[in-house]
């Protein structure tokens, strides 16, 4: 099987009902809660991508046992601080940032050796940031330069943190709320508003979680040691994978598309939030709540009209893997857009920051950049002629599926590698834009 493709041609008018793959946070998320409640809990639409399976992986490497039923997985829970592992024993994160990071946390109290590694890709990643707040709990870490291989030793001696989070990252605020499960009296943590999955599984779980909040960072009180019971959970669409085909659908011609039973929670939708205000023509139907979260079937119209955009830093975090698709509609644009304190995008995946922006130069965007802040000028009339080629760099699913809607919107002839970097986050990525006429070879 080949590990690239070819685009050269649009996609031409669709009007389409699809579903998209589930949620990866909250499948990564249940699956580790999962593995820390008292019985047996049932997952029912889990996404079964590579991230996840290795999150499936690594538990069962911690001596907790899973079985996958015909519609859902069962997970054997023995509660907190169950986890039975040999020592010295070595678990992979593959390409999960949130895994790797999570599981870190779920550790601080396992008196065994555990070893810590990942692919390329998460093997250059930071792991300081969750490195720092996991020693004051009191586990032991080590690493190199604060990257994978990370070697912890729990202890029995947990404390409790009082921990400022200032980057706006749910993966670190999630890791000190995990560490939180495992340590007696109260954390409590300072964090920079990011997607809030794991409150809301907390709040639903009944674990001791008390939140408040201002519209900048929220102030999460947990009280630890607290037993939890198991749990049935069906995973909703993941509005990342959703995005590919908001804006495939926003940049196509006459083009509409109705994307079922996605999660909408509200630390989530910031690149939503921008194209409406660029005036993409979204909406929302049957909206309902499933245990604390939003769904929503989303509904998209191609807008021919699209306007620039100043847009506000804070809506970074609830935009973060999205990002690079806002850049896309910015070039087709009326104006000149404006996106600050991109640092962050740098530290997935890929560098995907430095990526984009140049993908964006290959195709004749004219981007400003200073330090992590960029101007785009878009061009209403853009259509491409040229050869482009995405080359293979780290393992970065997002950048390949930006690419490809680049290039189903933008025309051009494109050879884009990596197909397989898909199966991290949304393996049925290509059988989708073919069942809506893409042609892809
Ligand atoms: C995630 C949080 C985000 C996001 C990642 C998944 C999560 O990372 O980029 O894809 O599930 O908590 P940060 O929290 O580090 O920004």
């Amino acid at each position: 099987m080949p590990k690239h493709i070819y685009i050269d041609k649009k996609i031409l008018p669709f009007n389409k009902t699809i579903k998209v793959s589930s949620d990866k946070s909250l499948s990564i998320r249940t699956i580790l809660l999962a593995s820390q409640a008292v019985g047996i809990s049932k997952i029912s639409n889990l996404l079964e991508s590579e991230d996840v399976l290795n999150t499936l992986k690594t538990i069962e490497k911690l001596g907790i046992k899973y079985k996958k039923k015909k519609n859902y997985y069962e997970i054997y829970g023995f509660g907190l601080n169950s986890f039975n592992p040999k020592n010295n024993t070595v678990i992979n994160a593959g390409n999960s940032g949130t895994l790797g990071r999570l599981i870190l946390s779920l550790l601080i109290k396992t008196n065994k050796k555990i070893k810590l590694i990942g692919d390329k890709s998460l093997s250059k990643r930071d792991f300081s940031r969750v490195i720092k707040p996991l020693r004051l709990f009191g586990a032991k870490i080590k690493s190199k330069n604060n990257c994978l291989p990370v070697k912890i030793h729990g202890t029995e001696f947990i404390r409790p943190i009082n921990y400022l989070e200032n980057i706006g990252s749910a993966q670190i605020k999630t890791a000190c709320c995990f560490g939180a499960l495992n340590s007696p009296g109260v954390t409590v943590i300072r964090a920079k508003k990011s997607r809030n999955h794991t409150e809301l599984l907390f709040k639903y779980l009944k674990i001791p979680i008390k939140i408040k909040s201002n519209k900048v960072f929220d102030l999460i009180e947990i009280k630890g040691l607290e037993q939890y019971k198991s749990f049935n959970y069906k995973i909703p669409g993941d509005v990342s994978s959703s995005a590919f085909f908001i804006v495939l659908t926003l940049l196509s011609d006459n083009s509409k598309i109705t994307i079922q039973n996605v999660n909408i929670n509200e630390s989530r939708i910031g690149l939503i939030k921008i194209l409406k205000k660029m005036k993409g023509k979204i909406t929302f139907k049957n909206k309902r709540i499933y245990k604390g979260e939003r769904t929503a079937d989303i509904f998209v119209k191609s807008s021919k009209v699209l306007k620039a955009i100043n847009c506000p830093s804070n809506v970074n975090s609830s935009a973060i893997d999205e990002l690079i698709l806002c850049f896309l509609v910015a070039a087709k644009a009326k104006g000149i857009s404006t996106f600050k304190d991109l640092g962050e995008l740098n530290k997935k995946e890929s560098p995907r920051l430095d990526i984009s922006i140049k993908v964006l130069r290959m195709m004749g965007i004219k981007v400003i950049r200073k330090k992590n802040n960029i101007k785009i000028y878009g061009n209403p009339k853009l259509d491409l002629k040229g050869n482009y080629h995405i080359k293979k760099f780290l393992k970065d699913h997002r950048i390949f599926m930006f690419s490809c809607v680049a290039a189903l919107t933008l025309n051009g002839s494109w050879l884009i590698e990596d197909k397989d970097s898909i199966n991290t986050s949304f393996p049925t990525f290509i059988n989708i834009l073919k069942t809506l006429g893409a042609k892809i070879n």
